[in-house]
């Protein structure tokens, strides 16, 4: 029988990528990797060509060739990507735009990298955070939810991630020395656990699903690596990398908010929630359910372990 076609999503990214090199690295596995990008001449589209997936043309902007890519697919893995343009509501159109292609195809598994909506945590007059593009609490993760919507209908798993490890390198989150020597780590997380995974993994994972199948259709599936203090993580990262102690800067949301980079107030929220919120953000995500789709799952020592070299510490 035919290899099964995944229309991969962000396939030059960190969690289509992952997805891609699952099934590339599987080929006995029956899926084969349709890689979508908007430049099939870059880098990272060329190596997936190189290694045996169809790189084919297309744009979350244009839903024409969106079911063009998605035409004659299996499936589809769908994820957009908040932090190119900061807007809730182009992120929610680019949803709908793969909803309706895939509704448009016919696809049979699709699965939409979500996050949960953040304003059901709290009561519409709550002071404690601001509302953010005037209707939000975390656009990135509200926006996900409300796009949820739009995929109903459709053979779907919801699949709700967690913040990557690999922000410390790619978002410029490590921990800082300052002029004394010292290694500082500011984040606005008092002592609540953040719900963390290696970006990769939530390909893996998202492999792990094509192959069951219809079990997880009309599932939402909430995945984590491991769940770690910011102090945690601070130890364990000294410690891999053999530099002196991190110190942790607690600071509150409000000033986190207030340090004025892009997304200051965006990340401020997040980290908010996560912190009020701990129970309610753990419960939606289990690291048992991620390692049993992805038996290959990395705790942070594992993942620090692979990226140390990335580490900029
Ligand atoms: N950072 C975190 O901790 C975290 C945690 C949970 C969820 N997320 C969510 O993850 C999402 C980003 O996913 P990622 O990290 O895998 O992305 P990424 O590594 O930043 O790469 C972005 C991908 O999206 C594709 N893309 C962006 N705009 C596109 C468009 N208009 N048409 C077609 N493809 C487009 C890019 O493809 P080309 O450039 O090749 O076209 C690229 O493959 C964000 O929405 C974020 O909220 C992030």
């Amino acid at each position: 029988m035919a290899d099964k076609i995944v229309a991969v999503v962000g396939a030059t990214g960190s969690q289509g990528g992952g997805l891609c090199e699952a099934i590339l690295n599987d080929r006995n596995g029956g899926f084969a990797c349709r890689a979508i990008t908007r430049d099939p001449d870059k880098d990272k589209a060329r190596a997936l060509a190189s290694r045996g997936a169809a790189v084919v043309r297309a744009d979350l902007d244009d839903r024409t060739s969106l079911e063009r890519a998605f035409a004659g697919a299996h499936g589809a893995f769908c994820v957009t990507n908040f932090w190119e343009h900061f807007s809730a509501d182009k992120e929610k159109a680019q949803a709908r735009n793969l909803a309706d292609a895939a509704r448009i195809t016919g696809l049979k598994h699709v699965i939409w990298s979500t996050l949960e909506d953040t304003r059901k945590l709290m009561a519409p007059d709550d002071t404690r955070m601001p509302m953010l593009q005037e209707k939000y609490r975390v656009p990135h993760f509200d926006a996900k939810a409300e796009a949820d919507a739009y995929f109903s209908g459709l053979p779907v798993t919801f699949l709700v991630t967690s913040f990557y490890w690999d922000n410390l390198y790619t978002f410029g989150m490590a921990p800082k020395k300052g002029d004394d020597g010292v290694y500082r780590w500011t984040l606005p997380m008092g002592n609540s656990r953040l719900a963390g995974i290696a970006a990769e993994d939530i390909g893996k994972v998202a492999y792990g699903i094509f192959k069951a199948g219809r079990q997880y259709v009309g599932r939402t599936v909430g995945i984590a690596g491991e769940n770690l203090t910011i102090d945690e993580m601070g130890r364990k990262l000294s410690k891999a990398l053999g530099i002196g102690p991190i110190e942790y800067n607690p600071v509150e949301p409000d000033a986190y908010r207030g340090f004025g980079f892009p997304g200051a107030d965006e990340m401020g929220n997040m980290f908010q929630v996560y912190r009020d919120f701990e129970g309610e953000v753990l419960g939606a995500r289990s690291v048992d359910a991620a390692r049993l789709l992805n038996p290959d799952l990395m705790t942070f020592e594992q993942w620090i372990a692979k990226n140390k070299a990335r580490i900029p510490l």
